[in-house]
């Protein structure tokens, strides 16, 4: 979602500003804008594309400074305008501010400030803030930019990343967080200020991120850190995990294709050091602490949004399937405002890429609250959930760029997988079976690159389709996840209207849409429930519907009965998903690219979504 830059250092700030909100193109936006103090305050905002924002500072001689923000905005509150993209600025002491989140009571501050003369020129929550902190800011008094914004925040209620700048302190930029990540750069007698790490790397990779509720008062010399009721904080500088190269597309088109063919790596990584099939054991150094409560958990319930709620899903039946643990898997935004019921027992696992999605956090709050054992499966390290959970795993799947979610999704089912065979082992498995499964999940990795080797004929395949618009994925048991997957897939990146489900339940009414030559994407790999698939692909075909199977390799009898045929390695059935999803993701991929797509930066999408 929204991004954020600053810079305050020896350097010009507008190309930094810029090549930094490039970096954070991929969280989806709708408009940018920046604001550089060179005597006065100097902003310019736009809407759409970094791009336009460029031309529009690259022109103006008042955009050269030392110090600045920049944002790009995904609109929440007002419609996506140049009057409501950040920065937003006071009305009366130069002070710009760019915002991520939301200020949930900014409509009793609006009629405050309202009533105390201010104008307001937007319609957005982030306008009432910088207000705000400009009617407390009162150098002559004490109440400096610093002070003005600790005050403003003891106001505000919701969540927040703020840079803030004013003309009357030129060799000032300070920040703060609540609920939204911020990251501090500090670099040689420089700082960049993003909420992420992405914007940082290229100039430094020493940064410590921001806390709750603290506020950071950088200068030319040094920063100092404050919680808003101006008590002193230490933070740890640490070492960025990321390198330049993560984050660039190499000999890639777009990053979506890049992650797809970085599963195999991103998979051995996530696996690596956790697996020893000779003992039969998994071993999860984050849940070692816990694996008493676990073996005796009663219950466990995974919350996420998204593609993270399908790998979930694929969860659920792990847990129950291997674990023999009852487990349920739901939406968090539903989890969290339908008054579950938590007992003795209950673990709570939220799943998620980014660590930030704002109804999974809220959800594993609610079920911490209450008294759940509150666990994480997560990718970005040090991101807002892992903050708040009693342990977790996370998948060393790398940086991912891609609105589309794909690597995440193979490291997620992968992290279940082993967290269920964790569970597993110490319950009611075998050393030997255990030992089996390591085995194959070992190989998975393998089986994925041949996979990826049939790119070419997933193209041409998909490119025989990619004029319908309406599409349906099917498949049962383990696979009916992966078909709610690739159809969101494909909606994501190529606008086609697709749905998935369970294959059995497509005589329960949406097989009244199938017409002559719509597309049927079965996952129709060999398994417990294989005969049953093959009837529901003869309902397809005899309304006239066109079967495309992901079926098993040597499964000659599957001609019979799709039009084509994609082979994928065998694999037990509790580990195809990683692999059946691969030639999903590649037809998705190619049928945006063949519709002419922004495959990285679809319409109207979020990489990470921040708001409820
Ligand atoms: C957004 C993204 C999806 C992602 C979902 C959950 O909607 O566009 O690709 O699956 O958020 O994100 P998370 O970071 O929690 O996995």
């Amino acid at each position: 979602m929204c991004g954020i830059v600053a810079y305050l250092g020896h350097r010009q700030a507008r190309p930094l500003l810029l090549e930094g909100l490039k970096r954070l193109e991929y969280r989806g936006y709708d408009s940018a804008g920046m604001a550089v103090i060179n005597g006065g305050l100097h902003v310019a905002r736009a809407v759409g594309r970094v791009s336009n924002l460029e031309a529009l500072v690259t022109a103006d001689p008042g955009f050269t400074g030392t110090l600045g923000i920049a944002h790009t905005r995904w609109a929440t509150h007002g419609g996506v305008t140049e009057a409501n993209a950040h920065p937003h600025r006071d009305d009366t002491n130069g002070i710009a501010l760019v915002h991520n989140g939301i200020i949930e009571n900014y409509s009793a501050l609006r009629t405050y400030l309202t009533e105390r003369g201010h104008v307001f020129t937007s319609e957005t929550d982030t306008e009432v803030l910088a207000m705000l902190i400009g009617e407390l800011y009162d150098p002559a008094h004490g109440m400096d930019l610093e002070k003005a914004v600790q005050a403003a925040l003891r106001e505000v209620t919701g969540a927040y990343a703020i840079a803030v700048v004013c003309e009357r302190e030129p060799d000032t930029l300070v920040c703060a967080r609540k609920g939204s990540p911020l990251l501090v750069g500090v670099g040689s007698g420089e700082f960049v200020v993003a909420s992420d790490a992405s914007a940082i790397v290229a100039h430094t990779t020493q940064a410590f991120p921001l806390d709750d509720y603290n506020v950071c008062k950088i200068t030319r010399e040094k920063f100092t850190t404050s919680t808003i009721h101006n008590v002193p904080v230490t933070p740890r500088v640490e070492q960025l995990e990321l390198d330049l190269e993560q984050i660039e597309l190499g000999g890639y088109s777009h990053f979506m294709q890049k992650e797809i063919f970085e599963q195999p790596r991103a998979l051995r990584t996530c696996m690596r050091g956790r697996l020893d099939a000779a003992e039969g054991t998994v071993v999860l150094g984050g849940l070692r602490q816990f694996a008493p409560q676990l073996v005796r958990s009663r219950r466990v319930i995974l919350a996420a949004q998204g593609t993270a709620l399908h790998s979930a899903m694929i969860g659920e039946y792990l847990l129950e399937d291997l674990a023999k643990v009852p487990a349920e898997c739901e939406y968090a935004s539903e989890f969290r405002y339908r008054n579950p019921i938590i007992e003795e027992g209950t673990v709570v696992v939220a799943v998620s890429q980014s660590g930030e999605t704002a109804d999974t956090l809220a959800a594993l709050t609610e079920a911490k609250e209450r008294g759940a054992l509150a666990l994480g499966v997560i990718n970005v390290v040090g991101s807002s959930i892992p903050r708040i959970t009693d342990a977790g795993v996370y998948l060393r799947a790398g940086p991912e760029i891609g609105v589309a979610s794909t690597k995440a999704f193979t490291a997620q089912v992968a992290v279940l997988t082993m967290v269920s065979l964790f569970m597993a082992r110490r319950r009611f498995m075998s050393a030997e079976q255990c030992g089996s499964l390591i085995r194959e999940l070992e190989q998975v990795p393998d089986k994925i690159e041949r996979v990826l080797e049939l790119n070419d004929s997933i193209r041409a395949i998909t490119e025989k389709y990619v004029e319908r618009e309406n599409w349906l994925f099917l498949g049962r048991g383990y696979n009916y996840p992966t078909a709610l997957e690739g159809a969101l897939k494909l909606k994501e990146i190529s606008y086609i209207h697709a749905e998935g489900m369970p294959a059995a339940e497509m005589k329960h009414g949406p097989i009244a849409l199938i017409d002559d030559g719509m597309p049927a994407v079965f996952i129709a790999t060999r398994g417990s429930q294989y005969e049953k698939v093959m009837s529901n692909i003869s309902e397809v075909r005899s309304r006239g519907g066109h079967v495309i199977a992901v079926a098993t390799e040597g499964d000659q009898e599957i001609h019979h009965h799709a039009q084509d045929v994609f082979y994928i390695p065998d694999v037990p059935e509790c580990l195809s998903p990683m692999v059946a999803v691969v030639p999903l993701q590649l037809m998705a991929y190619h049928a945006a690219v063949l519709r002419g797509h922004d495959v990285d930066k679809p319409r109207n999408l979020a990489k990470s979504v921040t708001v409820e």
